[in-house]
């Protein structure tokens, strides 16, 4: 049998700290590796799960697109393009919304900077120190130190000020074209802003002729809740950028437009060849679909209750996030608990605070496999306990 873990060290370039295994395939919450071990994901594939590993509808619905019309790009027309763009207003915007598609979360962070250079006429942009947009140059000059530092000439006009802070917020502003955040701070560790915060900060845009982006690459589409972090903090953004989710693991990001911002982007402004094509469209409508049929945001905000509940150990001392976008803050650094996890075959995430075990697990996880997390975390605390 080939040894696909040491082919793929031979000839991928080592970016990532991976998982010791082999994965084959999954099917809801839960995956497979080669030697089939099966293993809850909790962590979602890197939230690209949202309706769960390998859902039936988006592999119909890419096959038939496949033999039909397998690409076209944005010089025609497509029914399918017009649907997903409709979907996602629908799920996460308001009447008269418009929608740019893109090919990942990077990208369409990049593209809603554009947008609000074009709109506005000005260049800077104000980012909230600790968040993550993405690697490609102006979504990574606008991410937290730890990912922008010694990348000299990165020349994106992007400046950072402390996420939570509006006094700082207020004073560079003043010449900005739009201020880009993360609602949650997932990769940081769930840092989460306050509605007032978020509200403070439209304000502010409004009063500045900037405009508010939010990064919802993975609080959109049902995680927190709601359908997106405009629904659960209550604060109107300008811009809001979509991604991992949107197409359940086809590769899609798109922006997502006001009417009044949307009314002000004129054509040759943006472009993608592959974005908004036919295949992650149909995946795009049916991932939405999905979500509202099976009442997944809803779900999300269940499971949260519950794990609220639920999860009084007093190793974790406070749990961040919103819905499914979670962080519970151990007493101690999380690398050993995830280890032990993973050894009982349960795979969660880790974050940049180091204290922090991160749940992004597809919004179809119920009260069993919750269920199944609290036993181990329980069996290793106590066995801690014991050991100590
Ligand atoms: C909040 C957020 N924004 C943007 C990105 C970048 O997305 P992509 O990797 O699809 O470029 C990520 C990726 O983890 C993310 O978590």
């Amino acid at each position: 049998m080939v040894d696909s873990l040491a082919l793929e060290n031979e000839y991928v370039l080592p970016t990532y700290e991976k998982f010791p295994f082999v994965l084959d395939r999954g099917e809801g919450c839960w995956v497979w590796d080669e030697e089939g071990n099966k293993y809850l994901d909790l962590y979602g594939g890197h939230a690209v799960a949202a309706i769960g590993h390998s859902p039936a509808e988006i592999t119909a619905a890419i096959t038939k697109q496949s033999a039909k019309l397998l690409f076209y790009s944005n010089l025609v027309y497509l029914k399918v393009r017009a649907e997903a763009a409709k979907a996602l207003v629908d799920f996460c915007g308001e009447k008269g919304s418009q929608v740019f598609f893109c090919n990942s979360g990077a990208e369409a962070n990049e593209n809603a900077m554009r947008i609000a250079r074009c709109v506005t006429g000005k260049a800077k942009i104000v980012a909230a120190e600790g968040g993550f947009h993405g690697r490609t140059a102006g979504a990574v000059a606008a991410t937290g130190y730890k990912y922008r530092k010694n990348m000299a000439g990165l020349g994106c006009d992007i400046v950072h000020v402390p996420f939570g802070d509006l006094s700082s917020a207020e004073t560079a502003l003043k010449d900005a074209a739009a201020f880009l955040l993360e609602p949650i701070q997932s990769v940081q560790g769930c840092t989460t802003a306050t509605g007032e915060y978020l509200n403070g900060l439209a304000a502010l845009c409004k009063q500045n002729g900037s405009l508010l982006i939010y990064d919802e690459v993975q609080t959109g589409l049902g995680r927190v809740g709601a359908p997106s972090a405009r629904h659960a903090f209550g604060a109107r953004p300008d811009l809001q950028t979509f991604a991992k989710a949107l197409a359940s693991g086809v590769p899609a990001g798109a922006v997502l437009a006001t009417p009044e911002v949307s009314a002000k982007v004129k054509p040759g402004a943006l472009g993608s060849t592959f974005g908004g094509g036919p295949l992650a469209s149909v995946a795009i409508s049916a991932t939405i679909k999905a979500i509202v049929d099976k009442k997944l945001t809803e779900n999300a905000a269940e499971m949260e209750e519950l794990i609220r509940a639920t999860f009084n150990f007093p190793q974790i001392k406070e749990i961040r996030g919103k819905g499914l976008l979670l962080g519970l803050v151990l007493d101690r650094p999380s690398k050993p608990i995830r280890d032990a996890l993973l050894k009982k075959k349960i795979i969660v995430g880790g974050a940049d605070d180091i204290h922090v075990i991160r749940l992004l697990p597809p919004l179809t996880v119920g009260p069993a496999e919750i269920g199944l997390l609290r036993g181990a975390l329980e069996e290793i605390f106590s066995a801690e306990t014991v050991a100590a």
